[in-house]
């Protein structure tokens, strides 16, 4: 197996690992993406899926970070599992999906998930939280009976990771770092220094 090959198949397994545990949201992570000057802004999303080509999560293409990707297609990724006391960060750049493999994720979704991807436009002003409630209530009207479209604004991006650096909690709280990186078109593996910070296996109360 290749260095990808091995970075993506350590990532499934600690994917797997956090999926066992009682996390609400084990496939919650931080998504981070620049707007055209450079200012960078974060948010949770779920990971929708990984495979070989990238990790894979949807939004609405309208959005704050969907705008943010037409202009700079990149981005990087923060999954922290407190459980395993493992941080994984992923960077690289950001490809729209194909309307057919959005429309697969689209069917996975609840009906009342799809109702509110039609009601919001995400990201943008609402006057009065009342509205939503309408629009809701009229898309459900809409579309009583019969499936939900997907919006042509709803869809999902795959992140093409060039950098994967794994972080494991370890004694004395000299953490371990293990950083795959995609020079040219090789893979490298290297080590890093940790911080040696006051993070600790326990769990911490203070600022
Ligand atoms: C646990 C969690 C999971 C979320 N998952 C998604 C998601 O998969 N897609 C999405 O567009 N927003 C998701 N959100 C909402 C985003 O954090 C964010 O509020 C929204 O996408 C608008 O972000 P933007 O204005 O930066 O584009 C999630 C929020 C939380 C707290």
């Amino acid at each position: 197996m290749d260095l990808y090959g091995q970075a993506i198949a350590k990532f499934k397994n600690l994917l797997e690992r956090a999926m066992q545990t009682d996390l609400p949201e084990p496939t919650a992570m931080t998504l981070a993406t620049t707007d055209q000057a450079g200012r960078p802004s974060a948010r949770a999303v779920l990971l929708k899926g990984v495979d070989e080509q990238g990790l894979v999560f949807s939004t609405n293409t309208r959005s704050r970070k969907g705008t943010q990707l037409a202009a700079t297609p990149s981005a990087a990724l923060c999954f922290f599992w407190q459980p395993l006391n493992e941080q994984v960060l992923v960077e690289g750049d950001v490809a729209a999906v194909s309307d057919a493999e959005a429309d697969v994720y689209w069917a996975t979704r609840p009906r009342d998930s799809q109702v509110g991807a039609w009601a919001s436009q995400q990201s943008g002003p609402l006057e009065k939280r009342e509205l939503l409630l309408e629009r809701a209530k009229r898309y459900r009207q809409v579309y009583s009976g019969r499936d939900v479209p997907r919006p042509p604004h709803w869809s999902g991006y795959r992140l093409l990771a060039d950098r994967i650096e794994f972080w494991t909690a370890g004694d004395a709280r000299l953490h371990h770092r293990t950083c795959y990186k995609k020079q040219g078109e090789a893979w490298t593996v290297t080590l890093l220094n940790p911080y040696r910070g006051s993070y600790r296996l326990c769990g911490s109360r203070r600022l």
